[in-house]
């Protein structure tokens, strides 16, 4: 990736948890970062506290007028195109048979449309410019199964299927789309979850935003011959099974 100066990046569902951490890395990377959220009041706090080089932007991921008005606003403040991060995402818990249709047809539209509107829009403008990454937040659940959760689920495999098909059409415009697979990370989503859901990883913690940030920026600056590939940043989480054999005697 060039020199991010003089170049705008847009990061979705940048004005809490993730998103903004992401923001913040990339701001001090040197870009110009539109903060890009549903969220106005929270979004433009986040912008503040980042300096001139950050700017809040109304965006609902799956309105296609908004993603064209964040773009030519991006552009027009910052310059042009370097990095779009699709971040904006959302759960609902509810299982196969109680989950209400149209909140699994939401999860999708948000984190799977979203996605895919913004590299729809996108695309042409890093081909313009010669150059460009494509960061899409996937999830652990893109990449196993969880239980209570089968939109999110369908919507982060969505999203890393969807990475590959960007990474095979855009590779020879200079552009690079890759995906990002945290798992459990400390942020207002995963406030109300149990603290202990951790616990029997490798690494028994929830991860920080800032560590899926440091992720992103080693995706946009330092992962040049990456294309298409997936990024996994949990714990050990989806490393394996421990299997409880029949007790050894050491001795
Ligand atoms: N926190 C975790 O443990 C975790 C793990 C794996 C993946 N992720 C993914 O990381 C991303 C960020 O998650 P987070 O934990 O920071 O969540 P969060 O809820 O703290 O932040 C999500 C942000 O997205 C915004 N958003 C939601 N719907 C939107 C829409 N339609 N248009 C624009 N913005 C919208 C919200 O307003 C919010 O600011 C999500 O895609 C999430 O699925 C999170």
């Amino acid at each position: 990736m060039p020199d991010l100066r003089g170049r705008s990046v847009i990061v979705t569902g940048g004005a809490r948890g993730i998103g903004a951490a992401i923001a913040r890395t990339l701001v001090d990377a040197g870009a110009g970062v539109i903060v890009a959220d549903l969220l106005d009041q929270a979004g433009k706090a986040t912008a503040e506290t980042l300096g001139s080089r950050a700017m809040f932007c109304h965006l609902d991921v799956t309105d296609e007028d908004q993603w064209r008005l964040v773009l030519d606003e991006a552009e027009a403040t910052f310059g042009p195109l370097a990095v779009l991060v699709n971040n904006a995402g959302i759960v609902d818990f509810g299982g196969i048979e109680s989950e209400a249709p149209a909140m699994f047809r939401h999860v999708l539209d948000v984190n799977l449309v979203g996605p895919w509107l913004g590299m729809h829009h996108a695309a042409p403008r890093l081909r313009a410019a010669g150059d460009g990454v494509i960061v899409n937040v996937s999830s652990t659940a893109g990449l196993i199964g969880y239980s209570g959760i089968a939109g999110y689920v369908a919507s982060k495999w969505g999203l890393r299927g969807l990475t590959k098909a960007a990474a095979l059409e855009l590779g020879d415009a200079g552009v690079r789309v890759c995906s990002v697979h945290p798992g459990p990370i400390r942020t207002p989503m995963t406030a109300d979850l149990d603290p202990n859901m951790a616990a029997g990883q490798p690494l028994a913690r929830f991860g920080e935003p800032e560590e899926v940030a440091d992720m992103v920026r080693f995706i946009v600056e330092q992962a040049t011959y990456s294309t298409g590939s997936e990024f996994v940043l949990d714990g050990g989480s989806t490393v394996g099974l421990t299997v409880a054999g029949p007790a050894t005697d050491a001795s």
